[in-house]
C-alpha cells in the first residue's frame, strides 16, 4: 500500500506516495526527475547514487524513500549557486580533469564536498581513503584527487 512522504529537496519541499519498497535513489531519479544521481552497481559499492541526506553523503541506492521521511536531501543539482555558477568542487573537477565520460562525477563531486566539510585539508592518502567507496571506470583517479585537494582549497575562499 502507498505510503506519503514528506521531504526538503534542494531547498523545496516535495511529498508523494510512494510505494514501501522504493529506494530513495528511484524516488530521486523517476519521480523527482533529478537525474544526476546516478546507478552505477546493484551492491551499493560504486557511489554513483551519493547524495547529501541531513548533511552527510550516503549513497542512497540503499535507502528506502520512506527512510528518507522528513528530511533534507540535496542532490548534484542542488550545489551550484542559484545564479548557474558552480559549486567550488564541480569547477576543480572540470579545471583538473577529473572526469572523462562524467558517469561517476556527481557521486564523486558528493563525497568530495562532504570530506572537506570534515577534513579542511586532506592530503592525498586522505582523499584517497575517503573516496574508497567511490569507483571512477575512466580516470585512473589522479586527476581526481587534484580536483579535490584544489576544490578544497576553493571552498576555503
Ligand atoms: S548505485 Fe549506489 S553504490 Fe552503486
Ligand atoms: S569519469 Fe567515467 S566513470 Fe569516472
Amino acid at each position: 500500500m502507498p505510503v506519503r512522504i514528506s521531504m526538503t529537496v534542494n531547498g523545496k519541499p516535495v511529498s508523494a506516495e510512494v510505494e514501501p519498497r522504493t529506494l530513495l535513489v528511484n524516488f530521486i531519479r523517476d519521480h523527482l526527475r533529478l537525474t544526476g544521481t546516478h546507478i552505477g552497481c546493484d551492491t551499493a559499492q560504486c557511489g554513483a547514487c551519493t547524495i547529501h541526506m541531513n548533511g552527510a553523503a550516503v549513497k542512497c541506492c540503499n535507502i528506502l524513500a520512506v527512510q528518507a521521511d522528513g528530511s533534507e536531501i540535496v542532490t548534484i543539482e542542488g550545489i551550484a549557486r542559484s545564479d548557474g555558477t558552480m559549486h567550488p568542487m564541480q569547477a576543480a573537477f572540470r579545471d583538473h580533469h577529473g572526469l572523462q565520460c562524467g558517469y561517476c562525477t556527481p557521486g564523486m563531486v558528493m563525497s568530495a564536498i562532504d570530506l572537506v566539510k570534515r577534513h579542511p585539508d586532506p592530503d592525498d592518502k586522505k582523499i584517497r581513503e575517503e573516496l574508497d567507496g567511490n569507483l571512477c571506470r575512466c580516470t585512473g583517479y589522479h586527476n581526481i584527487v587534484k580536483a579535490v585537494k584544489a576544490g578544497a582549497a576553493a571552498m576555503k575562499t
